[in-house]
């Protein structure tokens, strides 16, 4: 059994459970607490960065996302998340290294205006994440007819969307990008997004 250690918080651990649903590739959830300066010991038993998520399969653990989904993938049947009629293999990885900077810009802000004390807040560094958000967001407006059938890139820049939603709701990306907005709302409708929503808190 594949067991994966995540946060229903985590864009990353999301991911990873949409391209495991898009695969038919069961996984075994196991809810861990992450906190950004209080280390969780079970994930740094086999991840020393003690992050989430974490694949544990019978042969070892793997991480990170990109990893795991890239095992998910040949555990899966018939065709590959790396292969589609919109996007060649290229296209699609930087879609999702896209996405996961995105993701990374918009967790590292999240952590910055929730856990951070607020004296010792950066507004020029919060101001640097927000313009690297939204350059990405500019970006994939461009790249949106790549993103018309379900692949590797089209899971992760959906779970990266959704979580501005979830997170960062003060930014208001869908009026700025109004394409990628109507994109990620008609994606939104399929299946393993919804079985993987974020919570509501
Ligand atoms: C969050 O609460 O936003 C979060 C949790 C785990 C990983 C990344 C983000």
């Amino acid at each position: 059994m594949l067991r994966l250690l995540h946060s229903p918080a985590s864009p990353y651990a999301r991911k990873v459970r949409m391209a495991a649903m898009e695969r038919q590739v069961p996984l075994h959830l196991e809810l861990v607490r992450v906190d950004p300066v209080d280390r969780n010991g079970e994930l740094a038993k086999t991840n020393p960065l003690a992050k989430v998520p974490v694949l544990h399969t019978p042969d070892g653990s793997l991480y990170d996302s990109r990893v795991i989904c890239r095992f998910i993938d040949r555990r899966g049947e018939g065709p590959s998340l790396y292969g589609s009629e919109t996007a060649d293999i290229w296209e699609i990885l930087v879609l999702e290294s896209l996405a996961d900077g995105l993701m990374d810009a918009a967790v590292s802000l999240r952590y910055e205006l929730a856990n951070r004390p607020p004296e010792l807040r950066w507004p020029a560094w919060v101001e640097a994440q927000r313009t690297r958000i939204d350059a990405a967001l500019e970006h994939l407006t461009g790249r949106i007819a790549q993103l018309a059938a379900p692949h590797m890139g089209t899971i992760a820049v959906a779970a990266a969307l959704e979580y501005l939603d979830f997170r960062h709701p003060e930014q208001e990306w869908r009026t700025a990008h109004p394409t990628l907005s109507e994109w990620v709302s008609r994606f939104a409708q399929e299946k393993i997004m919804q079985m993987t929503a974020y919570p509501s808190t």
